[in-house]
C-alpha cells in the first residue's frame, strides 16, 4: 500500500489527488492527525486512518500494510517544537513495518550550513534517512510559489513589496510538486537518496515579482528595500513568534546569498511538460 502522510494539508491533498489519476483507491492509504476532515476521501475508497509523528503507536496503524511511504516534513519549527524528533519516530516505523521506500518532502537548499532554518532541518532529516538503512528518496522541492504569495500578501495589496537585499528564487507550485511527487511515489522513476532541486523554469526576486504584478493589473507595484532591524521590528508588531520571524529572516538572507536561485530541468522531466510560471501563479493570486 502507498502511504501519504499530511495528507489534509495543501501539498498531501494535492498529492493524493494525483496519486488516484495513477493508482486504484484501495492502493493508497492517508496518515492525518484528524481523520473527520478527510471522510469524502473516505467514501472514494481511500483508507484514513489516524497517524500522529509525535506518536508512534498511531503510526503503527495508519502505516499497517505500507509499501512506500511519503513523508510530508513536519511544520512544528514555526511553532517552536522539534521536527526531528518526529521525523526520527516516523522513519523508526517505516523501518520497523518493512517500508520498501520512504519519501521525504525536503527542499532545495537542504543544507546543515544554510541561512535558513528549515533547510538545516530538512538536512538533518536526510542525514537520519541515510543512516537508516531504508531505501529513500528526499523530494528536494523548490520553494513554494504559494509561499511568495503568503509571505507578501500584504505587499501586493499594498502595491509595495517590502524586505530586506533578496535574491533570485526558482519558485515551484504545490500542483507541480505534488504531481511529480505522486508518480516517483507511484514507482514511475527512482531515485537514490536526493534528488536534484526540483523547481520551475525561472528564478525570480521580489523586484521581478513586483514587475510581473504591475502588468498584470495595470497599478505599480514597487519593491521597498528596509533594513534587517525594521523587518524584524515589522514583524514583532504584527506579533508574530521568534521561531516565525528567525525562518524569515533566514529566508532573506538565504535567498540573498542564493540559496534558492538553481534552476533545473528534472521537474519539467518527471512532469512531461513545464512547470507553471510565477505569471500565472501572480494571475490566479491576483484575478
Ligand atoms: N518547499 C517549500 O518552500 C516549503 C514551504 C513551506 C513549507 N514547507 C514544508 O512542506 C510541508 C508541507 O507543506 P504544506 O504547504 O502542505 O503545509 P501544510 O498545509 O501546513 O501541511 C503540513 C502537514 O503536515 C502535517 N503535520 C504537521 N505536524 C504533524 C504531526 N505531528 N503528525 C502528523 N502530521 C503532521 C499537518 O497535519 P494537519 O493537517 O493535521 O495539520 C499538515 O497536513 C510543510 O509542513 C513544511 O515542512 C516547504
Amino acid at each position: 500500500m502507498l502511504i501519504v502522510t499530511g495528507a489534509s494539508g495543501k501539498l498531501g491533498t494535492l498529492v493524493v489527488e494525483a496519486l488516484l489519476r495513477l493508482v486504484p483507491a484501495e492502493k493508497v492509504g492517508v496518515s492525518v492527525r484528524d481523520p473527520e476532515k478527510l471522510t469524502a476521501l473516505a467514501a472514494r475508497g481511500v483508507r484514513v486512518r489516524q497517524g500522529d509523528y509525535t506518536d508512534a503507536d498511531s503510526l503503527r496503524h495508519a502505516w499497517e500494510g505500507v509499501s512506500r511511504v511519503l513523508l510530508v516534513s513536519s511544520n512544528a519549527r514555526t511553532s517552536g517544537t522539534d521536527p526531528l524528533k518526529q521525523h526520527e519516530t516516523a522513519i523508526t516505523v517505516a523501518k520497523e513495518l518493512g517500508a520498501e521506500r520512504i519519501f521525504y518532502t525536503s527542499q532545495a537548499s537542504s543544507s546543515a550550513q544554510s541561512q535558513f532554518p528549515p533547510a538545516r532541518d530538512h538536512a538533518a532529516t536526510e542525514a537520519m534517512l541515510a543512516a537508516s538503512g531504508l531505501a529513500w528518496t528526499a523530494l528536494r522541492h523548490g520553494f513554494y510559489a504559494e509561499s511568495a504569495m503568503g509571505m507578501n500578501a500584504q505587499g501586493f495589496a499594498s502595491g509595495k513589496l517590502v524586505g530586506p537585499e533578496d535574491g533570485k528564487v526558482a519558485w515551484a507550485t504545490h500542483e507541480d510538486l505534488a504531481e511529480a511527487d505522486a508518480r516517483l511515489l507511484a514507482g514511475q522513476e527512482v531515485f537514490e537518496g536526493a534528488t536534484p532541486p526540483l523547481t520551475g523554469s525561472e528564478s525570480l526576486d521580489l523586484a521581478d515579482l513586483a514587475q510581473i504584478a504591475s502588468t498584470l493589473t495595470n497599478r505599480m507595484v514597487t519593491r521597498e528595500l528596509i533594513s534587517e532591524n525594521t523587518l524584524l521590528q515589522n514583524l514583532e508588531n504584527s506579533g508574530m513568534s521568534a521561531p516565525v520571524k528567525s525562518v524569515i529572516l533566514g529566508y532573506y538572507r538565504a535567498a540573498q546569498a542564493g540559496e534558492f536561485a538553481v534552476v533545473d530541468p528534472t521537474l519539467a522531466r518527471i512532469l512531461g511538460r513545464d512547470p507553471s510560471l510565477m505569471r500565472d501563479v501572480l494571475t490566479r493570486a491576483l484575478a
